[in-house]
């Protein structure tokens, strides 16, 4: 069970002092958007490389933008351990994951709210994890999909017929509130951005995430 809290709700003036502050997570989740496949835009490869330089956790980069398959091994070269590209992006995710591998990053596939795991489940012996969204990529602070569970459920399964060690990440609208029930569906990372990231300091926020999943193992 690993938490990894998403900057885009950190204090952008102030991103060293924001990942110190959560040096207790697992990871630090970081958006990357281009403004094509998402309708926003955050930072790219010169920011990730300024912040790998500092973080004191491993950098769990998600990758919101078209074309991953020219752009997403860089980041893997950089020193991001973990590098999620969006399948409805990539023209082969297949070589794109390996090339991810290949650069010493774990390789990681995510699916926007309307994309089925069905069709990809043949890929999963070339991912370390799956990330399903819990809300429509692009912004942080939305409502949390309960109805995205049962694709939770199914990556699980798919894993667990598979075997092998394919973690299941949730991001979006994942809080004290909604976390248990993404445990229980077989999540086992777990992005939060507003729910870390606010007055009751991160470092109590990401305590009281992981006490709350804890014990809901697979
Ligand atoms: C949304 C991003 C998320 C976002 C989550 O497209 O991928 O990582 O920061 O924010 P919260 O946890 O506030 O929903
Ligand atoms: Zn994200």
């Amino acid at each position: 069970m690993q938490i990894s809290p998403s900057i885009l709700a950190a204090d952008f003036a102030n991103l060293e002092s924001e990942l110190d502050a959560i040096s207790t997570a697992d990871w630090a989740h970081v958006d990357v958007m281009d403004n094509h496949f998402v309708p926003n835009l955050t930072l790219g490869l010169p920011v990730v490389e300024s912040l790998l330089a500092v973080s004191p956790v491993p950098i769990d980069c998600h990758l919101m933008i078209e074309d991953p398959d020219r752009w997403a091994p860089p980041y893997a070269e950089a020193g991001a351990k973990s590098v999620t590209f969006h399948v409805e992006a990539a023209a082969d995710p297949r070589t794109l994951a390996r090339e991810i591998r290949a650069q010493g990053a774990r390789a990681s596939m995510a699916l926007k709210p309307a994309t089925p795991w069905e069709p990809y489940e043949e890929l999963l012996p070339e991912l370390d994890m799956v990330l399903v969204m819990t809300v429509e990529p692009g912004f942080g602070g939305q409502t949390f999909m309960a109805d995205m569970m049962p694709k939770v459920a199914a990556v699980r399964e798919s894993v667990r017929r598979h075997g092998g060690e394919v973690w299941i990440q949730v991001d979006g609208g994942v809080s004290a509130s909604t976390i248990e029930q993404c445990a229980d569906a077989g999540a086992d990372v777990f992005v939060a951005g507003s729910a870390v990231f606010n007055a009751e300091g991160a470092a109590n926020n990401i305590e009281q995430l992981r006490r709350l999943v804890t014990g809901h193992g697979h």
